[in-house]
């Protein structure tokens, strides 16, 4: 490949400038294979912390750690090519001191070589955010469910439901917007919520299950799949690979059971013997 021919990959600074621009066209992966997948036709490829639910089996994002994110950020960044790559900060990570998130976020920038971290949290996090930034961390906001607070929110249910509790999470997406944030990712608001929010702050929103009218979207991509056991509910399927995959695993099992060879059999056939 030449130097002309190298793929220069999306910065934070290029998601910014796509504010009410083309649609910000996002997924999550875990791995260096999905990532080579996503990167195709993705802008911006998420290591979210949901590995420790989709992956991993966990309950909650809660029992998620730095190193189980930097080991996949690497894994995805070595994957990927051209998506922004933004590696979740897991809970326990960021939350006590701007310092701290600093800290952190400087391990996962060195060890991923990805070009920008997320934290869930609004008003809150603003001053982190803010010292961050003027640090050289590039931060994607997260507003709305927030599923790192899980225990003190008690489910995984949608926020604003009434129009009595959007000023909070408006106010969030505002903090955050101000502070530094080069786009925020509004989950699970209802959708004149999430055109709201979209309007009114000059950084990109990515929704998930916030409406259309955010300038981008996310999804877990072993939702959309069909892969992940339980899905919330503003998911729409894409595809549906669990049985394609577990078809394939029993004629394998099949295969090996009836000692039948599970190999092609030009391989036996080109060293000379039958399989
Ligand atoms: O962890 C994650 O996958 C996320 C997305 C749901 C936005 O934060």
């Amino acid at each position: 490949m030449s130097l002309q021919d190298e793929i220069r990959r999306l910065t934070a600074p290029d998601i910014l400038a796509r504010k009410g621009g083309d649609p910000i066209v996002a997924l999550t992966s875990y791995h260096a294979h999905t990532a080579r997948l996503v990167d195709k036709h993705c802008d911006v490829i998420l290591v979210g912390d949901s590995l420790g639910m989709v992956m991993h089996g966990f309950e909650s994002t809660v029992p998620v750690t730095l190193d189980m994110m930097i080991l996949q950020g690497h894994a995805v960044m070595r994957g990927s090519k051209r998506a922004l790559v933004v590696v979740d900060m897991p809970f326990g990570s960021y939350e006590a001191s701007k310092e701290q998130a600093f800290m952190s976020a400087a391990r996962v920038m060195k060890e991923t070589g990805c070009g920008a971290i997320k934290v869930e949290g609004g008003v809150r996090m603003a001053e982190t955010i803010a010292f961050l930034t003027a640090r050289g961390v590039p931060v994607m906001a997260h507003v709305g469910l927030t599923p790192q607070a899980i225990n003190t929110i008690g489910s995984f249910r949608a926020q604003g439901r009434e129009e009595s509790d959007w000023a909070p999470i408006e106010a969030d997406a505002k903090a955050v917007a101000q502070a530094g944030a080069f786009s925020v990712v509004v989950e699970a608001v209802a959708e004149p919520l999430g055109r709201r929010i979209t309007a009114s702050v000059a950084i990109p929103t990515i929704g998930i299950g916030a409406g259309p009218a955010c300038d981008g979207q996310i999804l877990v991509l072993e939702d959309m799949l069909g892969l992940s056991p339980r899905v919330p509910k503003f998911v729409k399927r894409y595809g549906d690979l669990g049985p394609g995959i577990e078809k394939a695993v029993a004629d394998y099992a099949k295969d090996v059971r009836a000692r039948g060879f599970p190999g092609p059999e030009h391989v036996y056939a080109m060293k000379g013997k039958k399989p």
